[in-house]
């Protein structure tokens, strides 16, 4: 018996869903492919960046895509192409915060005000009247419509916005519905640390392995014995999978790391004066390749960055609570390193499936190049319905 999930604007019937194939992976025409469909600004919802990254008054490159900058002028944020219209240069070429609006160019003095506009350039006339103010026009900064969420801001296709904002909103009721509404702000959050993983393999992988709630209890002894996979409720969307997972009664005992941060949640809520949630955490991967971990006790922001058709990386931000750290010294720190216990194992469970395609393929071998198992919980609906938005998108 296949499952279904059915809300108003999207089924998810997975006895229509297919792996993909062999070729989907790791080649680089579709590689290219994927990003112009997928990945170019305004080609559907691209995850850019993040209040908690982008300064009060300035400008950052984006975190998820160098090839764009990102302002934010009197509370209005905007994305716009990282290229100064000179010569093509990258204007900023880190990611540095830089608290002022203004964005200029190193190599000549061409600046731009926030909404791209032109300023000028160094000893440069552009003319007079009309056709100077048109030459002015012709080189501002090429901007992207954008839809923010929660903080969260995304390059979107302006034919379908209010697709993607109705997508949005099934996110926040699913939370709502589970009491944590709250859970999807992050104002009283503050960033603890920020990593940038390289990865060998597809970026599809990492995606898979965030639906992929299967191997958490034989693979991961700390987060199964921390969350409760058989307490597991998924919610989809057009364009996101979300998994709801309640504390395990076993509270970490299969891990030092994990134990340890489910006696710091006691201590902290104890502090707080409240009672401590029960849920473990909410995954939301919104593709393709945004991934929101909301755990009892941390936030996590995750973009998967494609480099290369075998290439990719992971560039993970930490959040905690503003007050975790003077109420509890050091459970920051307990949490991040418990997390990381498990990104650890998952680097070896990402690669190897890299690996293991490359020795099928290699081997002649006909193979299924997935089978999810979508009985009993369908702990792999996740990657069922990833796979399923990327066909769709793709075809
Ligand atoms: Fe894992």
């Amino acid at each position: 018996m296949s499952p279904v999930w059915s809300r108003p604007g999207h089924t998810f019937d997975t006895s229509e869903t297919h792996p993909l194939s062999a070729h989907a992976y790791a080649d680089a025409e579709v590689f290219a492919n994927e990003l112009r469909r997928l990945f170019a600004p305004e080609s559907g919802l691209v995850f850019v960046g993040h209040d908690a990254f982008i300064p009060e008054n300035g400008h950052r490159r984006s975190d998820a895509d160098p090839r764009l900058l990102l302002t934010r002028d009197n509370g209005v944020v905007r994305a716009l192409a990282n290229v100064c219209t000179h010569a093509c240069r990258p204007l900023v070429s880190d990611d540095a915060a830089v608290p002022r609006s203004r964005v200029a160019c190193a190599f000549h003095d061409w600046s731009f005000r926030s909404d791209g506009s032109l300023i000028g350039g160094r000893d440069v006339d552009f003319g007079d009247g009309d056709v100077g103010a048109a030459t002015r026009r012709r080189l501002a900064l090429p901007s992207f419509a954008l839809l923010s969420w929660h903080g969260f801001h995304f390059t979107v296709d302006p034919q379908r916005i209010d697709d993607y904002t109705a997508d949005l909103a099934r996110v926040d009721a699913d939370f709502a519905e589970r009491g944590i509404a709250d859970w999807l702000d992050l104002d009283d959050w503050v960033v603890f640390a920020s990593q940038d993983d390289p990865y060998r393999g597809d970026w599809k992988m990492f995606l898979e392995v965030f639906g992929d709630c299967y191997h958490v209890p034989p693979y991961h002894p700390g987060l199964a014995s921390f969350a409760d996979c058989d307490s597991i409720e998924w919610t989809f969307g057009e364009n996101f999978h979300a998994q709801f997972l309640q504390l395990s009664r076993q509270r970490g005992n299969r891990s030092p790391r994990y134990a340890a941060w489910a006696d710091g949640l006691d201590l902290y809520y104890r502090l707080r004066g409240e009672p401590a949630p029960h849920m473990a955490v909410a995954w939301a991967g919104l593709y393709p390749n945004l991934m929101f971990e909301a755990y009892n006790g941390m936030r996590m922001i995750s973009i998967v960055v494609p480099v290369g058709p075998g290439e990719y990386v992971n560039r993970a931000h930490y959040l905690v609570p503003a007050d975790m750290e003077r109420l509890v010294p050091g459970l920051p720190q307990t949490i991040k390193d418990a997390y990381d216990e498990t990104v650890l194992e998952d680097r070896v469970l990402l690669e190897s499936r890299h690996d293991g395609l490359q020795s099928a393929a290699s081997l002649g071998l006909d193979l299924d190049r997935y089978y999810p198992n979508l009985s009993g919980r369908a702990l792999e609906a996740g990657v069922a319905h990833f796979h399923d938005w990327w066909t769709h998108r793709m075809a």
